[in-house]
């Protein structure tokens, strides 16, 4: 790879440990993946941060790397495995605790802002068009990519965390103009009226695509929470870390050259059937809304349903603090925990330690159906909004 003359410092270890580390996980990146050189990045989202799935070594790793490492650009976090403040409501162990808040403290001192969440995107980690980043979490880069129209592969933690302490990621795929390209045409003749059913349209295109890029046409309107949700549940069924909606994402929307690209279509009958594979027949006893995290328009809307009522099972909101910060202020909150749910902020279904605690989950999320089913061994139910708050007060 060529590299510039700060570069070749910083993996001659001229600007401390971290660095050196960072700049040769880059460079045997961008080795494998054909690179020539690096690009700047000027925003990344770091993933692995519950202790639940990081454990004693990858505390250690960690620590090694913030005794010197510190961030160059903007950098947020991934949900941990609890609530930062409220972790003993939600039943979390305090030993459990006490290692979390030493990985937390871990990214505090490399300068990392500890909001941990997987929407960044929506409490001002909020990159632009063609903007070089450096991401990890799938639904996060697919929104990314795809929504926003920002330049990033599909991170893993450390090579993440590399670029964050360089300010560059090594430059090839998706920071690639002609790598953007749709390979895939996707012509979909459903109804999608609610968050489920972009879910259940993402199980459908992954399925049936898999890492492809898909140009998707035949949507007329699509809202930041039904594409927040499109994303997680692409980018879990298939892989996908870019697709192109004709009409609402700023991508390139030429289709692909005719003979060379896979044509599919989505009906309306694979949207119930994908719906419907992942309900089961059982009654919830947990219930969690907010995966990906939720907006303060999701957040404002579970307080309106669930105004004077009682929930009579776990009932958990995941969002960023910030949004919760919000939701406080407006008094969302009090109607929401005056229910009886609880705001779960910084950590989520899937990541914090649940298995054994539940057995059937109720979600509007396609992608915590996949993780509940198969890391948690949950059973679940797949509704919208309504039918979560309908199944947590029954
Ligand atoms: Fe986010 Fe957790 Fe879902 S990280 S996308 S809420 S699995």
């Amino acid at each position: 790879m060529k590299l510039s003359a700060e570069e070749k410092e910083m993996l001659a270890g001229n600007q401390g440990n971290a660095v050196k580390k960072s700049m040769e996980i880059l460079v045997a990146l961008g080795e494998i993946y054909g690179a020539e050189e690096m690009v700047p990045v000027s925003s990344v989202q770091v993933a692995g941060v519950s202790y639940h799935n990081l454990g004693d070594a990858g505390l250690e790793f960690l620590d090694e790397l913030a005794k010197d490492g510190r961030v160059r650009v903007l950098t947020t976090l991934n949900p941990a495995g609890m609530d930062l403040k409220n972790w003993k409501n939600l039943g979390i162990s305090p030993e459990f605790a006490e290692k979390q808040g030493l990985v937390i403290n871990a990214f505090e001192k490399m300068g990392i802002v500890t909001t941990c969440t997987c929407t960044p995107y929506l409490i001002g980690n909020l990159p632009h068009f063609n903007e070089n980043i450096a991401w990890s979490e799938s639904s996060a880069v697919c929104f990314a990519n795809s929504v926003l129209g920002a330049r990033t592969n599909r991170e893993g933690g450390p090579s993440a965390l590399a670029a964050a302490f360089t300010g560059v990621t090594p430059k090839y795929g998706l920071h690639i103009d002609e790598n953007r390209q749709a390979e895939a045409v996707v012509n979909v003749s459903a109804e999608l009226k609610n968050i489920p059913d972009f879910g259940a349209l993402g199980v459908v295109i992954g399925e049936k695509i898999k890492n492809k890029i898909p140009l998707i046409r035949g949507i007329s309107e699509a809202s930041t929470e039904q594409l927040k949700s499109f994303c997680a549940s692409i980018a879990t069924y298939g892989g996908t870390a870019l697709f192109h909606m004709e009409g609402i994402t700023p991508g390139r929307t030429e289709a692909p050259e005719e003979g060379t690209a896979v044509s599919i279509a989505v009906s309306q009958h694979e949207i119930d059937a994908a719906k419907k594979k992942l309900n089961d027949d059982v009654e919830a006893d947990f219930v969690s809304i907010g995966c990906p995290h939720a907006s303060l328009k999701e957040v404002a809307e579970i307080a309106k349903l669930l105004k004077g009522k009682k929930v009579k099972k776990e009932f958990w909101i995941t969002t960023a603090r910030p949004i919760k910060q919000t939701a406080d202020m407006m008094g969302y909150t009090k109607t929401i925990e005056e229910s009886g749910a609880k705001f779960a902020c910084d950590t989520c279904c899937v990541v914090a330690p649940l298995k054994g605690r539940f057995r059937v989950l109720a979600t509007d999320s396609a992608k915590g159906c996949y993780y509940a089913r198969g890391k948690n061994q949950f059973k679940t139910k797949f509704k919208s909004v309504e039918g979560c708050v309908e199944e947590a007060c029954k």
